[in-house]
């Protein structure tokens, strides 16, 4: 591997390629470790060693904890260390939204008890809040659900009734859809206030809301995929259709968007060094490794990256060929590295 990448371009210490690495499907199924994905990244980290700069990184549509949470859990279940800046988690694209609602009250969905709030202020968002706190102030928001203990503790109990929630971002994967979906229609169609008249009218969007993470399915250590956030976004848009009569516009962030890989090329630039995205020599070809066709392969061939679909996650070959053609289809993330490596020089 050295011996082949000196004698190219690696000298002048910008590598000719790069990786994109899915997580769920990828390198994890739940919360156990590939054993391809340990050997992969232990390649490429020798490689580095050798001074040979492969950039790479995590790019997941999976999220609900910080960079470094996320990190320190893949560590752990992968058995190989990872570095916070080398993950991209669903959300992440958000520190460019932060500016924009910094004074502004918004709601975040999905995971666990107040773990997305601590993520949304990390990024620079001041005044946030989740169902869980509105449930606290107000039990009759949602009677069939009670919160536990921890769910309590960690609730931020304010007035909602004088606070016009500006906009909603599903950061991660909701727990709650039933309570979730209520008060998404609830603050959508009172134009932000929970509890206040459906003044909703046409044509006036007052609530900016925004998905983080399109993926209908996952692949996690079940043998059947599971439902995801693009599942959820689905549930609400049929119930809001049955209320109004129309689905809601929103802004879809992770992959396959356009947002998400343009963030991930910067992150991957950064780690050249300064190299400009515009410069096209500069810039190494990217190998996005992914299980999902929908996410991973559709968003890197959109990107210009090359796709290499690989057959532990979601894809499975016996139900037919790939609704996103791949530049390569191999068995895992191994398997992967290896033939982009051969095929990178
Ligand atoms: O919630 C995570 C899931 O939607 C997929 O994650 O890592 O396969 O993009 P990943
Ligand atoms: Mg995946």
């Amino acid at each position: 591997l050295s011996r082949r990448f000196i004698s190219r371009d690696a000298t002048n210490g910008s590598s000719p390629i790069a990786f994109a690495f899915d997580i769920d499907g990828v390198l994890i199924r739940g919360k156990q470790g590939l054993p391809a994905a340990k050997r992969a990244l232990s390649m490429l980290d020798r490689a580095n060693k050798l001074g040979l700069k492969i950039p790479y990184i995590l790019l997941t549509n999976g999220g609900g904890v910080s960079e470094k949470a996320k990190a320190e859990d893949l560590t752990s279940i992968i058995g190989h260390e990872i570095s916070p800046s080398r993950v991209i988690l669903a959300h992440t694209v958000l520190k460019n939204a932060a500016a924009k609602y910094a004074d502004q009250p918004v709601l975040v969905l999905g995971g666990k008890n107040d773990d997305v709030r601590k993520v949304a202020e990390s990024y620079g968002f001041k005044h946030v809040y989740t169902s869980l706190d509105i449930l606290a102030w107000n039990p009759a928001t949602w009677p069939f659900y009670e919160l536990n203990e921890k769910e309590r503790q960690t609730a931020k109990i304010v007035d909602f009734s004088q606070i016009p929630l500006r906009a909603a971002f599903v950061f991660h994967d909701p727990r709650h859809w039933s309570l979730d979906i209520q008060i998404l229609c609830d603050i959508i169609l009172s134009g932000g206030i929970v509890g206040g008249p459906y003044t909703h009218t046409r044509g006036t969007n007052p609530i900016e809301l925004v998905f983080c993470n399109p993926d209908l399915l996952w692949k996690s250590n079940f043998p059947q995929t599971r439902l995801g956030q693009g599942a959820f976004r689905d549930a609400f848009q049929a119930v809001f259709k049955s209320l109004t009569g129309t689905t809601y516009p929103y802004v879809q962030l992770g992959k396959p968007s356009t947002a998400t890989y343009d963030y991930a090329k910067q992150v991957l630039l950064q780690q050249l060094q300064g190299k400009r995205a515009d410069d096209p020599e500069s810039t190494p070809v990217v190998y996005m490794v992914g299980d999902n066709p929908e996410s991973d392969i559709a968003g890197a061939n959109r990107a210009g990256w090359k796709s290499v679909l690989v057959r532990t996650g979601v894809y499975d070959p016996a139900n037919g060929p790939p609704a996103h053609t791949p530049t390569r289809e191999v068995e895992d993330v191994e398997d992967a590295v290896r033939w982009a490596i051969e095929d990178g020089l």
